[in-house]
């Protein structure tokens, strides 16, 4: 089949595929907006780090080293203190996530929307009234938490909620509200970054991403999957409903997630223990390791951290480096949108793959311009002209991962799970794309410092090995209904060996 996939277009299970209705609509960017406050974190502390009264006031070794006569580039802000407040709120989110699944199903997962919101509502405020390195930091582990709660439920909300033809599209919400969440931190540190007391007001404006999805979580229910969990029929008729609309037959899709959620309480496993099974390595090993760890291996902080600091020690100045990450940000934006075009259409494996392909050649091109300009110890200016091409470069970068890594890392782990082990699947993803970020961020200051331009050929080594892992063993479920979704394993040329067949034999066609 073209593009390598093997995607169902029809309904497999009886259930309406492709209807989209205003109410899923509604609720489906309710859920996503959760993504705004995760990306409004990434883009403030990325901002606030680099602003001298924060630094003065809380990391005043940093400015210390930025002033010495003809710094180094690569190391002016190798400070393990700096490191340790930026990297406080993956641990925290790490945590967060692996009891996320668990409270899920108890309180479901919009809940867990809600006490996320609220968390990061209250770690904004300490934040914004920091007045020393501790209060700094207990903010952050809140933000932490709110952020893993709900990067753990939102992205399998949207997969549970959206029609099942179009649930990349829908999928894709999620990273665009990040992306927005981090153009308006931008935004905002822009403004903010000369006055004496900007950063507070960048640390402290976080509430207000808080409060619009945590207000927008009260008006949705939860997602049909969950209330069967939870054994409240009723009610998912009613949100099956209301999301599928009024005229379309709801009972073939109510009566699977009754039948799939019999099954996983008769077997009463631990799912934590569940996933491991032999039968579920597939799923293990695409879910939970390689697609989280991949996408922070693509370097896409760094880059995003990276940029404001080169723009800005090429003698741009502080706005001009605002500048360069507020052009990033629109870039990273607008290349979300391709992908909610093209996702459903062209499949998952496609996006990947020319994502990947580009953004090797993009970071390759980082490190060789680098390598010819600053000179092995960072210490030659850039030109103008040279600036410019990094920055051109890294706008191709931030497009191939905006189509490709940043919004599919959220989707393939929510939709390649069973429902038994899907919530425990998600948290542990993200338990380990928190983990991999927390060692890059630990790690990444001082590598840049001693590997200098050779950290972006690191990465471009990773992206290219990541291009050829989704080749030979992601296979394509585009189009094809949640439960439904092992069959593409059943047809894949290495995982069938680990899953049992539930299709005729001579009825297979092995593709990737
Ligand atoms: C990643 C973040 C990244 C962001 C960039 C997200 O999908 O998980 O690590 O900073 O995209 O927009």
């Amino acid at each position: 089949m073209a593009g390598g996939g093997f995607a169902v277009d029809g309904p497999v299970t009886g259930i309406n595929n492709g209807k989209i209705t205003l109410s899923v609509v509604i609720t489906c960017i309710v859920a996503a907006s959760c993504g705004l406050i995760f990306g409004y974190d990434i883009g403030i502390s990325g901002g606030v780090t680099t602003m001298v009264p924060f630094l003065h006031k809380f990391f005043p070794s940093v400015l210390r080293k930025a002033s010495q006569t003809k710094p180094n580039i690569y190391c002016v802000y190798d400070s393990q203190l700096l490191t340790s407040f930026t990297s406080s709120l993956y641990l925290a989110g790490l945590a967060a996530s692996l009891v996320a699944s668990r409270l899920a199903k108890i309180i479901g997962r919009r809940n867990i929307m809600l006490l996320g919101g609220s968390t990061f509502l209250v770690g904004s405020a300490l934040n914004g009234g920091a007045v020393n390195v501790a209060m700094l930091i207990l903010g952050r582990i809140l933000l932490g938490f709110g952020v893993g709660f709900t990067n753990q439920s939102a992205p399998i909300y949207l997969s549970e909620v959206a029609p099942p033809k179009w649930r990349g599209a829908f999928s894709t919400g999620f990273q665009f509200f990040i992306g927005i969440g981090v153009l308006a931190a931008n935004c905002i540190n822009y403004a903010t970054a000369k006055q004496e007391h900007g950063w507070r007001i960048s640390l402290g404006l976080a509430i207000v991403p808080a409060a619009i999805m945590t207000f927008g979580a009260l008006f949705i229910t939860d997602s049909p999957s969950s209330l069967v969990q939870r054994n409240k029929f009723e009610q998912a008729k009613k949100a099956l409903i209301n999301i599928r609309g009024k005229d379309t037959d709801i009972e073939p899709e109510l009566a699977l997630l009754i039948k799939n959620s019999e099954i996983a309480k008769a077997i009463d496993e631990e799912p934590f223990m569940t996933i491991f099974q032999r039968q579920y390595r597939p799923q293990l090993v695409i879910g939970m390791i390689a697609i989280p760890f991949f996408q922070q291996v693509t370097g896409i902080n760094i880059i995003a951290f990276y940029a404001p600091v080169l723009f800005q020690s090429v003698g741009f100045g502080n706005d001009s480096a605002l500048i360069a990450a507020i052009i990033l940000g629109m870039v990273n934006i607008v290349s979300i949108l391709v992908s909610t075009y093209t996702v459903d259409r062209y499949g998952r494996r496609f996006l990947f793959m020319e994502g990947g392909i580009q953004m090797f050649i993009t970071q390759v091109g980082v490190a060789i311009v680098l390598a010819i300009t600053t000179g092995t110890d960072g210490t030659k200016h850039i030109s103008k002209g040279y600036a410019i091409l990094v920055l051109v470069l890294m706008c191709l970068y931030a497009a191939g991962f905006g189509w490709s890594w940043g919004p599919l890392s959220w989707l393939i782990p929510s939709e390649i799970f069973p429902m038994k082990i899907r919530s425990t699947g998600q948290s542990m993803g993200l338990a380990m794309n928190f983990a991999t970020t927390f060692v890059l961020s630990q790690t990444f200051l001082s590598m840049l410092c001693h590997f200098k331009y050779g950290t972006f050929l690191f990465y471009g080594a990773w992206i290219f090995a990541m291009t050829i892992f989704v080749a030979l063993f992601l296979p394509e479920t585009k189009g094809i209904p949640l439960d439904s979704v092992h069959t593409v394993w059943e047809k894949h040329w290495y995982w069938r060996r680990f899953v049992q067949s539930s299709i005729p034999e001579d009825t297979i066609n092995h593709e990737y």
